[in-house]
Parts: C-alpha cells; sequence; structure tokens
C-alpha cells in the first residue's frame, strides 16, 4: 500500500454563519461547529484511506473563542496518524476578518474514523508519513490519544496503555 502524507488528505471548508445556527447569544452553536468539523474531518480520512469512512470518536474539542454571526468560518483538516483501520483527523478552526482577511484561530477538534468496507467491517489504511513539524507533533502523540480514547470508552484497559503510562513514567 502507498504510504501517504498529511497533505494529501487536507480539507478546507469554508462557510458562514448563519443566524440559525447560532445560540442565544448569537454566536455560532457548539452541535453545529461539531457536524462542520466532523464533514471536513469525514471527507480528509476518505481521501487518505480512499474508502468509507465513520466516526468512532471524538477525542477532544476546544470551544476556545466565540464565533459571532456573519463570521466567515474555515476548517481545515487533515489526517495526522494512520493505524490500522483507524485514523486521527485534526480539525483546526479559523475566522476570516471581513476587512484585512486575517485569519485568527478559534477553535480545534481531535477526531477518530475509522475506514470500513460495504458491510461496515474496519479494513486497513495506508501508512501516513509526517512532514512538517507541527505533523510530526501530532502524530508522536497520537497513539497516546487512540489509547486514552479506548479507556474511556471501555474497550482498552488502563494497565494496558503502554504509551499512556510511559508519559506518566
Ligand atoms: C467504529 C466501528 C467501525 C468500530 O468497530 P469495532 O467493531 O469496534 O472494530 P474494532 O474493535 O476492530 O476497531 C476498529 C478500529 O477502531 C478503533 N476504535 C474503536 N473505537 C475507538 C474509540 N472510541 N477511540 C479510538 N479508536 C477507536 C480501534 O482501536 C481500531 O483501530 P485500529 O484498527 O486502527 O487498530 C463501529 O463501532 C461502528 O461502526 N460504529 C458506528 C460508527 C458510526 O455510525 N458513526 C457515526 C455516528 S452517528
Amino acid at each position: 500500500m502507498k504510504i501517504k502524507t498529511p497533505k494529501e488528505s487536507l480539507t478546507v471548508l469554508t462557510d458562514m454563519v448563519l443566524p440559525g445556527e447560532t445560540n442565544s447569544l448569537h454566536n455560532l452553536f457548539g452541535g453545529e461547529l461539531l457536524a462542520r468539523m466532523d464533514r471536513a474531518c469525514s471527507i480528509a480520512a476518505q481521501r487518505h484511506s480512499n474508502r468509507i469512512v465513520v466516526t468512532a470518536s471524538v477525542n477532544h474539542v476546544a470551544f476556545n473563542k466565540a464565533v459571532p454571526v456573519g463570521s466567515v468560518l474555515i476548517i481545515e483538516s487533515k489526517v495526522s496518524r494512520a493505524f490500522n483501520s483507524s485514523m486521527e483527523v485534526y480539525a483546526d478552526v479559523w475566522t476570516e476578518d471581513r476587512e484585512s482577511g486575517e485569519k485568527s484561530k478559534v477553535n480545534e477538534g481531535i477526531y477518530t474514523f475509522v475506514a470500513v468496507d460495504l458491510t461496515g467491517s474496519p479494513v486497513k489504511v495506508p501508512v501516513i508519513k509526517p512532514e512538517t513539524e507541527l505533523e510530526k507533533e501530532r502524530f508522536e502523540g497520537a497513539l497516546r490519544r487512540k489509547q486514552l480514547s479506548l479507556i474511556l470508552s471501555g474497550k482498552m484497559k488502563p494497565e494496558e496503555a503502554d504509551e499512556l503510562k510511559a508519559l506518566f513514567g
């Protein structure tokens, strides 16, 4: 199977925040952002694996800054690490200033997708080779996050999480 790079999965979703997508403070509703990130990450995982993919877990989301109605929202997602059938995908969320065009980072999300066949059974995905410093950093941390997610979902015993244990060593 061909070795791929994170940039091959890069997916950029640019859209506006409309009034029907906001909370009582007229800022983007959290669930709406989760859905948009899920969509962008799903396309990135599909581009990496060239298979059908399903969301297995949302490992981390930080709603750091409110996003007001009318904002231009940019979601950049990329596969940070591929395991056997699962892939960790990062979503970096930015807003774009109307006048200067400058981008500010507002949120971040980390998702896990699994590549499946037509019956929904997991299938193998290509290996990924990070290139930039940030891609290497995210690649390095991905196994720890996978083990934490598996522990939280009851699919792994804490004592089996070697990579996490080494961190707290
Ligand atoms: C995700 C799904 C395919 C996993 O199936 P499964 O029978 O648990 O398969 P496995 O145990 O072999 O796990 C497959 C991979 O997912 C990973 N995985 C499963 N649950 C995970 C979790 N909570 N966090 C991180 N990784 C997870 C496993 O570690 C494994 O990774 P690997 O093959 O890269 O080592 C299955 O649970 C599913 O179809 N869920 C529904 C998905 C869906 O509908 N999503 C949309 C929600 S609306």
